[in-house]
């Protein structure tokens, strides 16, 4: 229980402009309108600093050729208002059926619309994380992407295809799902079991945002910290869901255990193999390799083998091996 732990992920998003949120520029669709301001960072040789500026008001035309540019620039992210986070949701939302529901030239687009809709709605969640209704919302986006990924093998592939990395405790949160639902449908386990984890994926480190503890907050940004507070995000974590009507029992204990190794050395109730059911050591596993591959946690990122190797070696005795040998040939699959 007391030994140190050799890498844990933490991070949470970098708030350099408050009061706004990024979205990924792949998120506006050509030819639609914005459905509200879009800001860009821009370089203030006169006040040397970054600072964001107006690029497409709302309600103006999202020009491909635009948007492209931009892409092509290197430029993946704008920002929105806090504000209109939900408003953005609804617009990817609107979007994602039509697009879908066509038979589209880049299949892929549909995908990422899922995705960064998804995005839209943890962010929202994690902002507030003692709203019940934004909560709420996140458990239905979850049983969204469950209801698109598990019995059509094409629309799984594809939402696995367009992952995304950005060391941002979102992105982390929506990979760890998507990774983990992908993963108990190829163990074939029962739909409702793994949206059980699925939630609990989604969620696992909001404990992470709490606002009563802007310190932690802050430095969290992926910089591994050991301290009592942040060894209880997942109980933090499974305290906000369990205040979601409904909330089934394994979504939260898997919350509560997705740090907890088979040995006992996990945190934060240093449990054992009998105490850990298989939702919960198939979420040690998930997790631990999307931050790892993902840099979330680490001082450099892990390359997929590097991250397996480390599971197999040094923490062998922490995670379920036969879990883990399913799970390698998983990612070998993707
Ligand atoms: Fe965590
Ligand atoms: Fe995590």
């Amino acid at each position: 229980m007391n030994q140190p732990i050799s890498i844990t992920e933490v991070t949470a998003p970098p708030n350099l402009y408050p009061g706004f949120v990024n979205i990924s520029l792949r998120a506006l669709v050509p030819n639609t309108l914005a459905p509200c301001s879009v800001r860009l960072e821009a370089w203030s040789g006169h006040l040397q600093h970054l600072r964001l500026i107006t690029a497409l008001e709302a309600g103006a035309k999202v020009k491909e050729s635009w948007r492209d540019h931009l892409i092509n620039e290197g430029v993946t992210h704008a920002f929105i208002a806090l504000d209109d986070l939900e408003l953005f949701q609804d617009y990817l939302a609107r979007h994602t059926h039509k697009l879908l529901a066509q038979d589209a030239s880049d299949p892929d687009l549909g995908h990422c619309l899922v995705y960064e809709q998804a995005l839209c709605s943890i962010k929202t969640a994690m902002l507030d994380p003692r709203n019940g209704r934004r909560l709420g919302m996140g458990v239905t986006t979850v049983r969204q992407i469950m209801g698109m990924m598990w019995d059509d093998e094409h629309t799984r592939s594809g939402m696995l295809r367009v992952l995304t990395s950005d060391k941002q405790l979102y992105t982390h949160s929506l990979n760890v799902t998507l990774l983990g639902v992908g993963f108990a449908r190829a163990r074939s386990w029962p739909r409702q079991q793994a949206e059980n984890l699925g939630v609990a994926l989604f969620f696992h480190d909001l404990g992470l945002m709490d606002q009563n503890q802007p310190d932690l907050q802050r430095e969290a940004l992926c910089h591994p910290r050991h301290d009592a507070e942040l060894r209880n995000h997942p109980l933090i974590s499974q305290r906000f869901l369990s205040r979601v009507p409904g909330m089934a029992l394994e979504t939260l204990e898997t919350i509560a255990n997705h740090h907890e190794n088979l040995d006992g050395s996990g945190y934060p109730r240093g449990l054992k193999a009998a105490d850990l059911p298989p939702a919960s050591r198939l979420a040690r596993i998930v997790d631990f390799y999307e931050s790892a591959t993902s840099g979330c946690g680490y001082k450099e990122v892990l390359t997929p083998f590097a991250a397996l190797r480390l599971l197999r070696g040094e923490m062998a005795s922490q995670v379920d091996q036969r879990i883990l040998e399913d799970f390698v040939r998983f990612i070998g699959h993707i």
